[in-house]
C-alpha cells in the first residue's frame, strides 16, 4: 500500500485541500510536513465549505488520522481556534497527532514578521504575517520553542528568555519597538500546555509503523513548488520546504518510503504576495480568471494575481520532485474562451529558453511565449470521465500533459468533492 506525497506544483492555492479530502476516505494517515497557518486550504462536502490552514486536510474524514509533523510551525492559538471551530460543525478531531519536536509560533515571531515587513517597505516579501519566517529562522539559529518544551516550566522559561534577549535589543534598537516580557510569553504559552499534551505523540515512530504495515499514508505540502526556500523564487518564498524531499524532514520518515509524489497543477496560475511571475495578466483575462477561479487569498484575503498556464514551471515541478502524477485543477474555470494561450518556454535576452532559469535576473526578465490552443463553451463541471469532456477540452488537458512531464492523473471540474475526474487511481 502506497506512501503518498501531494504537494503545490506551482506558487500554492493550486487546490491542495480538495485534493487531499478526496483520497482522505480511503487513507489512514494524512500528515501535513511543513509550513504553518500561512496555508489556506478550502475544502468543498456538499454544502459545507471548511477553510483549514494548519490542521491536514484529512481531518474531515472520520476514518483517517491526522499528524502534524515535526517540519510545521504551530501556532498554538490558532491550532486550538480551529480544532473548536471544527468541533462546532460537528468535526470530531480528537484523533489528532502532534509531533512533540514540531516548533511553535511565539507571539515574538509575529511581531518580528510584521515589523521586518514593514522595515523592507517596496521591497517586503508581502508575507502572511503569521510569524512563519521567524519561526523557522529560530529554529535554525537553534532557539526555538518546540511543542514538547511547553511541558518544561523551567526549560521553557529559559529558552523564551534566551529568545527574548536578543530580540528585545533588535526590536527596540532597529525596528523602534517595545520590548516583549518573557514572563508574559511564558504564561501565555503554559496556558496551552494542557490542551495540546494529549495530542502530542511520537509520531515519526507512529508513522514509520503505520508504513511497514501497510497502511496508506498521505503527506500533504502547504504551499507550492516555487514558494520553496531552496527550489523557488528565493528571496519571494516562503520559510520552508514545500518540495517532495520536505516530506521526508518534515516527517522523519526516508525517501526509499514514498511510492507516489503528485503535483496538484491548476489549469492556469496564481500567485499572492510579491515576486515574478512571467504569465501574469494586467488585462480583462486576468481579472475573469480571478473572478471566475474565485481566486482571493483563504488566509489573508488578498487578490491572487492571475496568469495563463506556465508549461516552464510545471516541467521545474516534475523535475524538483519527481512527480509521478499531476492532478490537474480548476479546468472548469477556463469554459467559455475561444482561444487558451499556455507559455511553452520563455525568451530571455532574445533567445528561446525551455527550462527554468536558475539565475534569478533571468526569471525576472523572462517574456512568456505562447501557443494557443482552441477552447470550448460547454458547462465541463457535470463530467465525470475523460471522455465526458468536450474534444478541445480534452486536447488542453493533452497538451498540458505532453508539456509537463508527467501524467495527469485526475481533473478537477468543481470546488466539490465529487466534481473530479479520475483517471488513474493514486492508491494502486
Ligand atoms: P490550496 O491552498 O492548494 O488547498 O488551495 P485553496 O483552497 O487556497 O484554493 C483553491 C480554490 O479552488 C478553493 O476555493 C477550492 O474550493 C477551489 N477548487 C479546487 N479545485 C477546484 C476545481 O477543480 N474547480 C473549481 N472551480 N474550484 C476548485
Ligand atoms: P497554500 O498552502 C499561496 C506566500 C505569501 C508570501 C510568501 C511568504 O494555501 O497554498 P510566509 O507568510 O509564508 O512567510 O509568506 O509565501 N504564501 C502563500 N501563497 N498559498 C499559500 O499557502 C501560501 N503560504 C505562503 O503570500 O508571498
Ligand atoms: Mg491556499
Amino acid at each position: 500500500m502506497p506512501a503518498l506525497v501531494l504537494l503545490g506544483a506551482q506558487w500554492g492555492d493550486e487546490g491542495k485541500g480538495k485534493a487531499t479530502d478526496l483520497l482522505g476516505g480511503s487513507v489512514d494517515y494524512v500528515v501535513r510536513y511543513q509550513g504553518g497557518n500561512n496555508a489556506g486550504h478550502t475544502v468543498v462536502v456538499g454544502d459545507q465549505k471548511y477553510a483549514l490552514h494548519l490542521l491536514p486536510s484529512g481531518i474531515l474524514s472520520p476514518g483517517c488520522t491526522p499528524v502534524i509533523g515535526n517540519g510545521v510551525v504551530v501556532d498554538p492559538a490558532v491550532l486550538l481556534s480551529e480544532l473548536s471551530g471544527l468541533n462546532e460543525r460537528g468535526v470530531d478531531t480528537s484523533k489528532l497527532l502532534i509531533s512533540g519536536n514540531a516548533h511553535l509560533i511565539t507571539p515574538y515571531n509575529i511581531t518580528v514578521d510584521k515589523v521586518t515587513e514593514r522595515f523592507l517597505g517596496k521591497r517586503k516579501i508581502g508575507t502572511t504575517g503569521r510569524g512563519i519566517g521567524p519561526t523557522y529562522a529560530d529554529k535554525i539559529n537553534r532557539t526555538g520553542i518546540r511543542v514538547q518544551d511547553l511541558f518544561d516550566e523551567s526549560i521553557l522559561h529559559q529558552k523564551v528568555e534566551a529568545a527574548l534577549d536578543v530580540k528585545n535589543q533588535v526590536l527596540a534598537k532597529l525596528y523602534n519597538h517595545r520590548a516583549i516580557a518573557a514572563e508574559q510569553v511564558v504564561e501565555e504559552m503554559l496556558g496551552y500546555a494542557d490542551q495540546l499534551r494529549g495530542f502530542v505523540a511520537d509520531t515519526t515512530l507512529l508513522l514509520n509503523n503505520a508504513i511497514d504495515d501497510g497502511k496508506v499514508v498521505l503527506f500533504e505540502g502547504g504551499q507550492g513548488t516555487l514558494l520553496d526556500v531552496d527550489h523557488g523564487t528565493y528571496p519571494f518564498v516562503t520559510s520552508s520546504n514545500p518540495t517532495a524531499g520536505g516530506a521526508c524532514t518534515g516527517a522523519g520518515v526516508g525517501p526509499t518510503k514514498i511510492n507516489r509524489v503528485i503535483g496538484i497543477l491548476k489549469a492556469y496560475t496564481t500567485r499572492v504576495g510579491a515576486g515574478p511571475f512571467p504569465t501574469e495578466l494586467f488585462d480583462k483575462d486576468g481579472e475573469a480568471l480571478r473572478t471566475i477561479g474565485g481566486e482571493r487569498g483563504v488566509t489573508t484575503g488578498r487578490d491572487r494575481r492571475c496568469g495563463w498556464f506556465d508549461a516552464v514551471i510545471a516541467r521545474y515541478a516534475t523535475r524538483v520532485n519527481g512527480l509521478t502524477d499531476f492532478f490537474l485543477t480548476k479546468l472548469d474555470v477556463l469554459t467559455g474562451w475561444e482561444q487558451i494561450p499556455v507559455c511553452v518556454a520563455y525568451e530571455i535576452d532574445g533567445k528561446r529558453v525551455e527550462e527554468l532559469p536558475y539565475s534569478q535576473s533571468d526569471f525576472h526578465h523572462a517574456k512568456p511565449i505562447y501557443e494557443m490552443l482552441p477552447g470550448w463553451s460547454e458547462d465541463i463541471t457535470k463530467a465525470k470521465t475523460f471522455s465526458d469532456l468536450p474534444k478541445n477540452a480534452q486536447a488542453y488537458v493533452k497538451a498540458l500533459e505532453e508539456m509537463s512531464g508527467a501524467p495527469i492523473s485526475a481533473i478537477g471540474v468543481g470546488p466539490g468533492r465529487d466534481e473530479t475526474i479520475e483517471i488513474n487511481s493514486f492508491l494502486s
